[in-house]
Order: structure tokens, then C-alpha cells, then sequence
């Protein structure tokens, strides 16, 4: 009897503790928007977790690297980071086509330990086709080869988004947008401007019909020498068999059948010709508040390779200390122990 006592009693000990370890740690990681202070632990979500588990909600918000790199840049952890801290309840999930099951553990130590640290965040491998299986991508798929392609690396990048949403629903989110404002949970797609839709951000849930018809005219039009034929003008064709695309008149948004198209206002506030303005000092810093997320416009800058620089008081600086504050300060410190 006494020792069953004391057994009871140690494993009454050991679940406590393990409870309070569990709640100290999440008020740890419970990301707090523009603080600078938030604790950076050494765990990383190197989880003994699948993608599917991860994402069967239908609630993941999902970013893409479809390049073999793993040194990204800036931008790239920011948008990441921005995500997971406004979408604290949501997993965000990264997937990089560079990792593999090799080298996940290293190199998620070595090139995202401040992503890792964050704890809805979830990075995983890409692999192009164990995603397309079951989807009519796998046909178009097994019959092409990435080395004669044009513009590979962003068709398959067009190809991974409409497969991943399809399959599991959720939120796709190109790596060079910062979220300021949560999105309102609906279907949706993004105006770049009038009658044109990007594909750079969007939501459905799982095995919706716009998802489900833009793969199979993909397949069946495709056409890799079209920059953006199986992106943007996909959408855009499939969005306008779902209603009569009337103009924008100002910042309202409009209602396509079930699907919401947002305003341009929501995502594109600086429109492309204007990209450089992100790289500049305001004389009053905008508000954004008719928007949910910057898009940054990286493609225009992959020229120039403008980038975020701390203390140059650049409209960039300001977003990062606010929406990105870990890798803000990552940044700061690799640059003082130097
Ligand atoms: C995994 O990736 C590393 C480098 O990124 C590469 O050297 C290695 O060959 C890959 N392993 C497999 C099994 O693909
Ligand atoms: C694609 O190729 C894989 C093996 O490489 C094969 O298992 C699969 O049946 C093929 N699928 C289609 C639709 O051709
Ligand atoms: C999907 O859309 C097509 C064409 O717009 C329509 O014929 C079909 O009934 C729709 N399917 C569902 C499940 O709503
Ligand atoms: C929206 O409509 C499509 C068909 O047009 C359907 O597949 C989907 O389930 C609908 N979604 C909602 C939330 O009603
Ligand atoms: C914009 O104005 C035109 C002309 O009045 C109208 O036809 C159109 O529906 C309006 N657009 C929206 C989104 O309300
Ligand atoms: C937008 O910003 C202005 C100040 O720049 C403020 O007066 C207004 O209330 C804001 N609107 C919303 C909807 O937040
Ligand atoms: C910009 O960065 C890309 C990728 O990091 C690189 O390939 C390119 O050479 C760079 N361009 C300039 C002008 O530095
Ligand atoms: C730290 O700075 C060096 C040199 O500027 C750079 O190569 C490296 O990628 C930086 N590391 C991080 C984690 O930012």
C-alpha cells in the first residue's frame, strides 16, 4: 500500500511538473507583436510530425522555396516570422525543395534557428512528387523534365501552391509578404488590380472547386514559355468562370460567387512601379490600414537586391522591428559580434 502510494505520488510530481513546463513554455513563445523582448529558445520544431498531420485542419498558412538554397534571404524569414505571430493559432509550415530527410535536422539548425524557435512554426521538405500524387499534376508531372523547362523554378512553384490548397485547404503566402493585419477566415483570392488576380496569396478550403479546375487547365494549357501563363493568368481565367469581374471603384472588395476578391488596397498598397518605396525614409510612415499584408515585389528587386539595414531608418526597418522583431534582432546581433 505504501508503495503504491509513493508511486501514485512521484507520477502526481511528474505530471505536474510536465504541466507547468508545458504552459511557462507556451507563455514563453507567445509571440507578442512589436516587442523586442520575446525569448528566442534553442528548441526547434523538429518534430516527429508529418505535413499531413500538420495541416489536416485546413487552417495551415503555407510558404514555398521550390530553389535547391537554404541561405535566404532576410525577407524570406520575415514574411515567415510576420505569419506565425499573426496567425498565432494557425501552424505555418514551411516547405523547402534544399531539404531533405538527411539533412533537415543540421540544416534547420544551422539556417533557421530563430524560425525553429517559434513554436506554430513547422518546416518540412519539399517533395514535388509525393505532393502531387492524387492530384492531376502527377500526369503533367512524370511527363516533363525541370532541365528543358523555362522559368522551372517558379511553374513548379505554381504547381506545389494549387496542389498543397487543394489537398489540405488553407492559406498560401508568397515569402516576400509581411502580415500586419489578420485576413478574415473565408475563401479567397487577391486583386492585383481590376479583372487581373495574383496567385501570390490566396485561401480555400480543401478540394474547392477553383482550386480543383485551376490544376486541371494547367495541365491541359500549359504552356511553360508564358511567364506567369500557369500563375496569374491562370487565376485569373478560371476566377471569370466563377462571376463577371466588375471594376474596383475604390477599396470595397467583391464577391465572386463564394470567393472574396480582395481589394488591391489589401496586399498591393504600393503597386510595383512604386516597389523602391520600401526601400526608402518617410518623412511620416504610412498606416496601411486599408491592408492585411505588404507584398514587397522581391521579383523587381532581384536586380538590385535591395535589403532591410538596421538603424537606416527605412520604411523596410520599420516593418521588420514590428511584424518580424526576432529576426530583427538576429540581424542586430550577428552584426555587433562581428
Ligand atoms: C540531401 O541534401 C544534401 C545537401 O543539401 C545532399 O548533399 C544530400 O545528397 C541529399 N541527400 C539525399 C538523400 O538526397
Ligand atoms: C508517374 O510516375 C510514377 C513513378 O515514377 C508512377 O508510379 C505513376 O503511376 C505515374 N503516374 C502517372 C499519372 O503517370
Ligand atoms: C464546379 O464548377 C463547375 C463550373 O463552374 C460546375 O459545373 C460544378 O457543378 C461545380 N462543382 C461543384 C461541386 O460545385
Ligand atoms: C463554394 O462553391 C464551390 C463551388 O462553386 C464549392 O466547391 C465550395 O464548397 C463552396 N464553398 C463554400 C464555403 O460554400
Ligand atoms: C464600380 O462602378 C461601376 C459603374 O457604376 C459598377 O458597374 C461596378 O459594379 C462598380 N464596382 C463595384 C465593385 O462595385
Ligand atoms: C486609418 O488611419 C487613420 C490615420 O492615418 C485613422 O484616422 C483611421 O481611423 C484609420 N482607419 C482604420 C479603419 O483603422
Ligand atoms: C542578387 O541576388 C541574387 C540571389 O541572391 C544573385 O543571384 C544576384 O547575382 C544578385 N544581384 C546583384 C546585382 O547583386
Ligand atoms: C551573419 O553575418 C554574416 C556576414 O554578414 C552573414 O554571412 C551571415 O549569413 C549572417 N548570419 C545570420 C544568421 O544572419
Amino acid at each position: 500500500m505504501l508503495k503504491f502510494l509513493k508511486i501514485a505520488g512521484f507520477l502526481l510530481v511528474v505530471v505536474t511538473l510536465g504541466y507547468f513546463y508545458r504552459i511557462i513554455h507556451r507563455q514563453n513563445i507567445i509571440p507578442y507583436i512589436g516587442s523586442n523582448n520575446i525569448e528566442v529558445s534553442d528548441e526547434n520544431v523538429l518534430q516527429n510530425i508529418s505535413p499531413s498531420e500538420v495541416l489536416k485542419e485546413g487552417d495551415g498558412i503555407i510558404f514555398l522555396e521550390t530553389s535547391d538554397r537554404l541561405e535566404l534571404s532576410s525577407l524570406v524569414l520575415c514574411a515567415i516570422e510576420s505569419a506565425a505571430r499573426m496567425y498565432e493559432n494557425r501552424p505555418v509550415v514551411f516547405f523547402l525543395k534544399g531539404l531533405n530527410d538527411t539533412n533537415i535536422e543540421e540544416a534547420v539548425k544551422t539556417h533557421f534557428p530563430v524560425l525553429s524557435s517559434l513554436e506554430n512554426i513547422y518546416i518540412f521538405p519539399l517533395k514535388l512528387e509525393e505532393l502531387f500524387i492524387d492530384t492531376p499534376l502527377l500526369s503533367w508531372y512524370n511527363k516533363t523534365n525541370p532541365e528543358k523547362e523555362s522559368h522551372w523554378l517558379h511553374v513548379s512553384a505554381d504547381g506545389c501552391r494549387l496542389a498543397l490548397i487543394w489537398k489540405y485547404g488553407g492559406m498560401y503566402m508568397d515569402t516576400d509578404i509581411i502580415s500586419i493585419r489578420p485576413i478574415p477566415d473565408q475563401d479567397f483570392l487577391a486583386a492585383q488590380h481590376s479583372q487581373f488576380s495574383s496567385n501570390g496569396i490566396f485561401q480555400f478550403s480543401a478540394h474547392h472547386n477553383f482550386t480543383q479546375q485551376c490544376m486541371e487547365d494547367f495541365v491541359k494549357n500549359y504552356n511553360s514559355r508564358i511567364w506567369g501563363h500557369q500563375g496569374p493568368f491562370l487565376f485569373t481565367r478560371i476566377l471569370r468562370k466563377f462571376c463577371d469581374l466588375p471594376d474596383f471603384n475604390s477599396t470595397e472588395d467583391i464577391m465572386c460567387g463564394n470567393i472574396t476578391f480582395f481589394n488591391p488596397q489589401r496586399f498591393y498598397p504600393i503597386g510595383y512601379p512604386s516597389w523602391r518605396s520600401y526601400y526608402r525614409v518617410w518623412d511620416k510612415l504610412p498606416t496601411f490600414n486599408d491592408s492585411y499584408a505588404l507584398h514587397l515585389w522581391n521579383y523587381m528587386n532581384s536586380k538590385s537586391n535591395l535589403t532591410m539595414v538596421p538603424g537606416s531608418n527605412i520604411l523596410v526597418e520599420h516593418l521588420y522591428k514590428q511584424y518580424c522583431p526576432s529576426i530583427y534582432d538576429s540581424i542586430l546581433r550577428n552584426m555587433t559580434t562581428l
